[in-house]
């Protein structure tokens, strides 16, 4: 169909004659016409005018003025997310893509907004409008639970996982050795995996990082149950800590008792998976297999986190991550999005934070772009005071986010979010005043409105507002 101008007048003349009318009515003196006599001129024609309002400056100012220019924008390809506010034009956007064109410089998105603003429904429609150019999502951390019906719809997967439930993972399970990798070197990433695994369990729960004889004691114990068994539980690594295998620990030059001693503390920080308020989650054989082909695989924590205990939450998120990383590793596995929804919930705790910022740093490698939604910067700055490791690593993650896509902002953030990001005054303002699903996109040297624009069946698929 041929689009209507705003000059188009319906009144049958062809369009040579047209085009000299408009001639006549624009050139020599009519076109200094006021607006309202050209309204009127309109009116009588019965047809349609622009009308602009009148507006008057000097030569010197006019010389800097580009009326018709409007942002580029960064390509097409790429999920549609909505409409630039400013030019008007789709915005779309995918990390893969931007990052080969170096627009950024590494694919992990950082979302911030109040309460309530959008930034599950604006991560809800990314992924799942992505998984059609063959992207995958796991959603470790979900706490509320919300992204469950996202994935039956997307023909995804959920595992959920509390006391009472009767799924259980075994965060040691080796997982699928990549074809590209050779049975010794996988031997090794498997046993780095779990030990690494085992050491963020102990600090998490203690509370404190684990000093040298006790990494020791993880160490042996770790060996010993590998050499027992082929996937050893948690359980199994228990029962090492506080019974040394003799011929183990000799081995090493060490004496049993003083082994078993040196282990005790770590022993019973993660016995809590095994006897505590975690227990039949994590302490045996997986009851279910994750399946890298689906296309989103989600891990629905909203039965452990409804009393609010932040701490069940992060054990079972550094079970769950070690567990999906099986899969994540592997770099045949094509482009996976990884989110941490309501990731502020998480972040108080360094040994897991160290963690996070391995997987960020090791996005690229994987094509694994990880998502972290939080309310606002300062939740990165309340995860220590400063010159702590927990802060550094926090601000380490906002370093390796490339992408900050920011929703609104109470106007006390405004501050704090402008100097961490180098916003300027207007983006200030912006983002002060943004309604619900619009958000300022910020990649290192360029910046956009966009309003999300969601689907009808969208709109029922994301809604979080049912219970209100
Ligand atoms: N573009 C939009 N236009 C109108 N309403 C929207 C838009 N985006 C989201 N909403 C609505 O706002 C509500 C809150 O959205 P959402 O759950 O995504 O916010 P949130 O920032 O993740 O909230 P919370 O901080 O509680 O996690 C939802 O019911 C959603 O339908
Ligand atoms: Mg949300």
């Amino acid at each position: 169909m041929k689009q209507q101008s705003a000059y188009y007048e319906p009144d049958g003349t062809d369009r040579a004659t047209r085009r000299a009318n408009r001639r006549t009515r624009t050139d020599g003196p009519s076109r200094r016409k006021a607006p309202e006599a050209m309204e009127s001129a309109s009116s009588r024609g019965g047809g349609r005018r622009l009308l602009v309002d009148k507006h008057r400056a000097t030569t010197r100012i006019l010389q800097a003025a580009y009326p018709f220019l409007a942002e580029g924008g960064i390509g097409a390809q790429g999920t549609y997310i909505g409409s630039d506010v400013f030019s008007g034009g789709s915005f779309v956007y995918d990390p893969w893509v931007l990052y080969q064109d170096r627009l950024i410089t590494n694919p992990n998105v950082l979302l911030a907004g109040v309460i309530g603003s959008g930034k599950s429904s604006t991560a809800k429609a990314l992924i799942t409008r992505s998984l059609a150019l063959g992207h995958k999502a796991y959603v470790p951390c979900d706490p509320k639970g919300e992204w469950t019906s996202v994935a039956e719809a997307m023909g995804g997967a959920t595992i959920k996982l509390g006391p009472g439930l009767p799924t259980r993972l075994n965060p040691l399970d080796a997982g699928r050795q990549p074809s590209t990798v050779d049975a010794d070197e996988w031997a090794r990433i498997v046993w780095s995996r779990r030990r690494a695994l085992l050491g963020t369990l102990a600090e998490s729960t203690l509370g404190r990082p684990l000093i040298a004889v006790e990494h020791t004691a993880l160490d042996l114990a770790l060996e010993t149950v590998s050499a027992q068994v082929p996937t050893p539980t948690i359980p199994d690594v228990v029962v090492a800590l506080f019974t040394p295998d003799t011929r183990h620990t000799e081995r090493a030059g060490l004496k049993t008792a003083s082994l078993a001693n040196d282990g005790r503390e770590v022993a019973h920080a993660i016995r809590r998976l095994v006897h505590g308020d975690l227990s039949g989650m994590f302490d045996g054989p997986s009851t279910t297999e994750f399946d890298p082909t689906l296309p989103m695989v989600t891990l629905d924590s909203s039965w452990l986190s409804s009393g609010g205990d932040d701490q069940a939450l992060r054990l079972t998120l550094a079970c769950a991550s070690s567990w999906l990383e099986a899969a994540v590793a592997d770099p045949a596995g094509g482009n996976r999005y990884i989110v941490y929804d309501e990731g502020w919930r998480v972040m108080r705790d360094q040994a897991l934070l160290r963690r996070m910022q391995e997987q960020w740093k090791l996005s690229r490698a994987w094509g694994v772009s990880n998502i972290l939604i939080v309310h606002r910067l300062s939740d990165l700055a309340a995860v220590g005071d400063l010159g702590s490791e927990a802060r550094a690593l926090a601000e380490g993650l906002l370093a390796d986010c490339s992408t900050r896509i920011m929703l609104r902002q109470e106007s006390d953030q405004l501050a704090r979010t402008a100097s961490l990001l180098g916003l300027t005054d207007v983006e200030i303002v912006t983002i002060a005043k943004l309604p619900k699903g619009r958000a300022l996109w910020r990649l290192p040297s360029r910046s956009f409105v966009v309003q999300l624009i969601r689907h009808a069946r969208e709109v029922e698929l994301f809604d979080t507002d049912a219970r209100m």
